[in-house]
């Protein structure tokens, strides 16, 4: 964040949490207060659109909303449109639209994965339960897709195919690699649907409905889904190495519940017997805490895990997605657009919470 909160840039920046380092230098300024004057439209709009007549969903649907958010997905949307006509009526709507449709995988997802806090806040489920979390995020969905129907079939696509893909990463998340996968390029492959997808969707929609040259879009799809295969892969790494000041996260929230990470697969792949040792104890743990055991127990096993050098692959492997992520850029004319996607990327790789 910078010390003057009036700096171009210094919103952005701040909800983002990524201070200035995306956007850097003169040039990029003109850029920053697009991007922070169409993220007001999208808000705006956003505030209007989630109204429902009905008072509890209303304020369901509202709720999540509120309580805050990157919108990563969104600015994602913003800056590619730069490549074209910037901020028309169709970027907003797309950009509302996927941020929507964000927000309610993010009601079904802590239903499915019993998570008690989003944003800060108890879950919605936690506080409807789980028929009203999962109808809110349903009329969520509903609401995206009107507002993708505003603009013509290639939004309505757009929206199907991510939401397709989304649910199916869920949905193969939640029932596991079958013996015929190879774990690991299962694992990717979940990572590259259920949250690929909707960044890839966001980065692709800001091309073509700002109307940019036609042969930008494949590669900004690409970025968009390696830059959220990094994410989710670094996410796995800060899941074990948190430090909950900073992240507000327990620790090994999802190896405790049985959910692999990449380190755990890794870790299953290795060969050496202390490894083998290792994975067949956090097992042993898992199984233990879903009888009802002290989740406590996997404290010293996950300790080992984080400073075994399998986090440390994981950490160099979601590096390597991003630098994939930054190369397929290749295509696009040089400048700030690219710059800042460039820097989006690697920020996102060395972030720690
Ligand atoms: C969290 O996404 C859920 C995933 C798809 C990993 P974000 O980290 O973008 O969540 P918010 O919008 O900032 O809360
Ligand atoms: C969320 O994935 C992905 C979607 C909502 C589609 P996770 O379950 O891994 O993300 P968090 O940790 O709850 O944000
Ligand atoms: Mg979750
Ligand atoms: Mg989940």
């Amino acid at each position: 964040m910078t010390s003057n909160p009036a700096a171009p840039g210094s919103r952005l920046a701040s909800r983002l949490g990524f201070s200035d380092r995306v956007f850097v230098g003169p040039a990029a300024r003109r850029v920053v207060r697009q991007i922070e004057d169409g993220l007001d439209l999208v808000e705006s709009g956003l505030a209007d659109e989630l109204h429902v007549a009905d008072s509890i969903a209303d304020a369901s649907a509202r709720y999540l909303y509120e309580a805050g958010g990157k919108r990563i997905r969104p600015v994602l949307t913003l800056l590619t449109a730069q490549l074209g006509e910037g901020n028309i009526p169709a970027v907003i709507d797309i950009a509302k639209a996927l941020e929507m449709t964000h927000l309610g995988s993010l009601y079904h997802d802590d239903v499915m994965d019993g998570a008690d806090r989003r944003r800060g806040v108890p879950a919605a489920h936690a506080v409807w339960g789980n028929n009203v979390a999962i109808l809110t995020g349903d009329i969520l969905f509903s609401r995206a897709s009107q507002l993708m129907s505003r603009n013509g079939e290639r939004a309505i696509r757009l929206q199907a195919d991510t939401f397709e893909r989304l649910v199916l990463g869920q949905l193969h998340e939640t029932v596991g690699a079958q013996e015929d996968d190879d774990p690991i390029e299962f694992y990717i492959q979940v990572l590259a649907d259920k949250t690929g997808s909707l960044i890839a969707a966001a980065t692709q929609g800001g091309a073509i409905f700002s109307n940019a040259p036609a042969e930008y879009e494949e590669p900004l799809r690409v970025y968009g889904e390696k830059v959220g295969v990094a994410f989710q892969l670094l996410d796995d790494v800060i899941d074990l190495s948190a430090d909950p000041a900073e992240t507000g996260k327990v620790p090994g929230t999802d190896l405790r519940a049985g959910v692999p990470t990449m380190p755990y697969l890794l870790l299953k792949a290795e060969t050496d017997a202390a490894s083998a040792a290792l994975a067949a104890r956090i097992d042993d743990g898992v199984a233990r805490i879903s009888d009802g055991a002290d989740p406590a127990i996997l404290d010293q096993p996950l300790a080992e895990l984080r400073d075994h050098a399998v986090t440390q692959k994981t950490l160099e492997l979601a590096r390597a997605w991003t630098r994939d992520a930054t190369a397929a850029l290749a295509p696009l004319p040089k400048g700030t657009v690219r710059d800042a996607l460039i820097r989006f990327a690697e920020t996102l790789a060395d972030r720690s919470s």
